[in-house]
């Protein structure tokens, strides 16, 4: 549906605010949100915790961390999945805190990948676990993974992720890639003054690797707005920059829900996306919603928006309850992020959120 741009930059016009609804929802279409988007990914946060700590998503290194108690078991991650794709999500994808943390993930994922209506599984990792789990995660149901690299220089990586090995990271690429974790996907968080100037080196693995390398403008959320608002570099910039020492980049097939938009060197064999949250937001595609470790569903991530699964489920609500819980979440989805106009997310950090 064709929105105005003003509703692009994150403000919701009265114009389109739909009726209010409440429960009961119809359970005989797939869930859209009140601006006619369907919203069809869950991405799953697994935990709060993490085995690096890097300095654009862990503000401090020492976070504490909620209690094992808080976390959703498995069961009730598996009710919520099913109440999900009960209303219509088709896709998962696994995130942290470091979702290879999470005791027992090849039997959540086998358990996950057997819910009818769930298409697709894929994860976002820092790979430090790959190497012993990339072949059982496949073999699990997992689709693919994405693996955020940050620097290809490990003095640099190891200050970036606050002690991490570079080539643990690149034992874990590899591992993901011969499981057959495909398409592979690389993320780098690009920061001013941090890793900008490695952007050539980067973009340049796809010359020789059919993978898709992405570049994230850095997001202020919680902990990090001051590193995010001085250190943004614009997609339009690195577009620039790459487009001066490569030639001009051929864009690619855009997938509709696909945040990041698709270019590719001359001559490569795989990839490059950008994926433009802060000076070019893509809210008005958005399909997707977040589920918290701690079992709250997050409707935008640059919002404080939640709507808590975990209570209803631990006061025994019913498959049917959760998925009109779930439906009804969807409905509240605010429109888009307000970045623009100072709105700040105060709730959570990334490692909460998992991207
Ligand atoms: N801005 C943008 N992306 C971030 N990530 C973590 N913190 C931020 C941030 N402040 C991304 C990482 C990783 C995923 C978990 O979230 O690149 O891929
Ligand atoms: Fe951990 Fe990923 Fe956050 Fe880095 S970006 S601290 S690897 S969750």
């Amino acid at each position: 549906m064709a929105l105005p741009p003003k509703a692009i930059q994150g403000t919701v016009p009265l114009t389109f605010v739909a009726p209010h609804q409440t429960a009961p929802y119809a359970t005989d279409t797939p869930a859209h949100d009140a601006y006619g988007r369907r919203i069809d990914y869950l991405r799953v946060s697994l935990t709060d915790r993490c085995n690096l700590r890097c300095v654009y998503c862990v503000p401090t290194p020492d976070l504490p961390h909620a209690p094992h108690a808080a976390l959703l078991t498995n069961d009730e991650l598996l009710l919520v999945v099913r109440a999900a794709a009960a209303a219509g999500f088709r896709k998962l994808r696994l995130t942290g805190g470091e979702p290879t943390l999470r005791h027992e993930l090849v039997e959540l994922i086998r358990a996950l990948k057997a819910i009818p209506g769930i298409e697709q599984i894929a994860m976002t990792t820092n790979a430090l676990r790959l190497p012993k789990l990339a072949g059982p995660l496949k073999a699990a149901g997992l689709d693919r993974v994405n693996i955020s690299i940050d620097s290809l220089d490990p003095v640099k990586f190891r200050q970036i992720s606050r002690g991490g090995s570079l080539a643990e990271v690149w034992a874990g690429v590899h591992a993901a890639a011969a499981a057959g974790l495909h398409p592979l996907k690389l993320n780098a968080v690009i920061v001013r003054g941090m890793n900008d100037a490695e952007v050539l080196q980067l973009a340049a693995l796809t010359l020789e690797h059919p993978w898709e390398f992405r570049f994230i403008e850095v997001m202020p959320l919680r902990g990090v707005a001051g590193l995010a608002e001085e250190g943004v570099v614009s997609s339009a910039e690195l577009l620039a920059r790459l487009a001066a020492h490569f030639g001009t980049l051929e864009p690619c097939e855009q997938k509709r829900a696909d945040p990041a938009r698709c270019y590719r060197l001359p001559g490569a064999q795989g990839k490059l996306g950008f994926i433009s949250a802060v000076t070019d937001p893509f809210c008005a595609t958005c399909n997707r919603m977040r589920l918290t470790a701690d079992g709250r569903l997050h409707l935008c991530l640059l919002r404080d928006h939640e709507v808590d699964l975990r209570a209803a489920i631990r006061n025994g609500a019913s498959h049917a309850e959760v998925e009109q819980l779930i439906r009804h979440a969807v409905h509240l989805k605010p429109w888009g992020h307000g970045l623009p106009e100072g709105v700040r997310p105060q709730l959570r950090g990334m490692a909460e959120l998992g991207g």
